[in-house]
């Protein structure tokens, strides 16, 4: 068994002035990488500037981040920062920023690789630049895991770059979400849902791992009540934070599994957001896993049956429509991505990954 979380993580009001010392230490230079605009409308991108400016560090921000960043995102953020030459990274935002900021390190500390470097770990480079992460949603889990997910036009789909590069620091702070529009609340909460289940069902759990899933999974309740209150208090975003770090603690051990896998199709071809998409099939992961994985998280998250979870969240995410040729086509690529099916605990053969098409919550049109 093996436990490894070097991510420096606080979750307080006002954590990043709070930890302008730490941030300090990360030398003189730094580059941010944000989305287009919400971390400028939400005040994170404010908070680090001015704390930035305190410390007497000299910054560039590039915020071209698109959501579910490309291969290409990645170079032109490095082009744009190379000629700055920064110390370090600071992602802030969704999964997207967070992501691309992990990429864009690798990339700035080897600047005679082209992309190849991303997707390769056998040749000769050095370790990518020190990051640190603002959280501004509640579901990817970015900032306490090593991992980035980058969209691969070439092969139409998208796939988590095997250089494993944790945040040194992440510094969360609820007040962020509060800004988040209703949509984007439920959609990263679930798909922190899915980081619980997809980390408990999984063919790498360990006793170090469940620590995290069982504690997350049997805050599901509340969570959904946080989410269909009008009015939010900081504590309810507080908590909407810590459930998702405590998510990417628990993959950070595992990965994801098969409703991940089946995502990237929905999200790549008919734009479903990340969230949503990987929700469409949680219900009929846990239906078709062996029967103790099945009452156990069941039990967890408080459900008597699978039907009564999967119509709580139909209530949440909704249904998803394709049409009959994409379902096919899609069944292909998920029997082709052996990491995903590799790390299902049951056995996910053709038969198995069809019923959980079948049990999801997609309509074919
Ligand atoms: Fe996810």
């Amino acid at each position: 068994m093996f436990f490894n979380m070097t991510t420096k993580l606080y979750i307080e009001k006002d954590a990043v002035s709070n930890h302008k010392k730490d941030i300090e230490g990360f030398g003189k230079k730094a580059l941010i990488v944000t989305g287009h605009n919400s971390s400028r409308i939400n005040g994170s991108l404010s908070d680090v500037e001015n704390t930035l400016q305190s410390i007497g560090t000299e910054y560039i921000v590039y915020n071209k981040t698109d959501e579910n960043p490309s291969v290409e995102n990645i170079l032109d953020a490095r082009e744009f920062a190379l000629s700055f030459d920064p110390e370090y990274v600071i992602g802030i935002g969704g999964g997207s920023p967070l992501d691309a900021s992990k990429a864009i390190a690798l990339m700035l500390a080897n600047p005679s690789f082209g992309k190849e470097l991303l997707f390769d770990t056998s040749l000769n480079y050095k370790k990518a630049l020190p990051v640190i992460c603002v959280p501004t949603t509640c579901g990817t889990g970015s900032e306490v895991t090593p991992y980035s997910i980058l969209t691969l036009h070439d092969k139409q789909t998208k796939s988590s770059i095997p250089h494993h590069i944790f945040p040194e620091l992440s510094l969360g702070d609820g007040k962020y979400l509060s800004y988040a529009p209703e949509n984007i609340l439920i959609n990263t909460a679930v798909d922190a849902l899915g980081h619980f289940i997809e980390s408990h069902i999984n063919a790498k759990q360990t006793s170090f791992s469940c620590l995290f899933t069982e504690k997350g999974l049997s805050m599901w309740q509340t969570v959904k009540t946080i989410l269909l209150k009008k009015e939010k208090t900081y504590d309810d975003y507080e908590t909407l934070l810590t459930v998702s770090s405590i998510a990417g603690m628990a993959i950070s051990h595992t990965g994801t599994s098969l409703p991940h896998g089946m995502s990237y199709s929905l999200t790549y071809n008919y734009g479903i957001p990340h969230g949503k998409a990987v929700g469409t099939f949680l219900p009929a992961y846990i239906n078709n896993s062996d029967a103790k994985n099945k009452s156990q998280v069941l039990k967890l998250l408080a459900y008597n049956s699978c039907e009564e979870f999967s119509s709580d969240l139909e209530k949440l995410i909704g249904r998803t429509v394709i049409k009959e040729c994409d379902y096919n086509s899609y069944m292909e690529a998920m029997m082709s991505n052996e990491r995903k099916l590799k790390s299902c605990p049951f056995t996910a053969d053709k038969n198995t990954v069809s019923a959980i098409y079948k049990d999801s919550l997609l309509s074919i049109d």
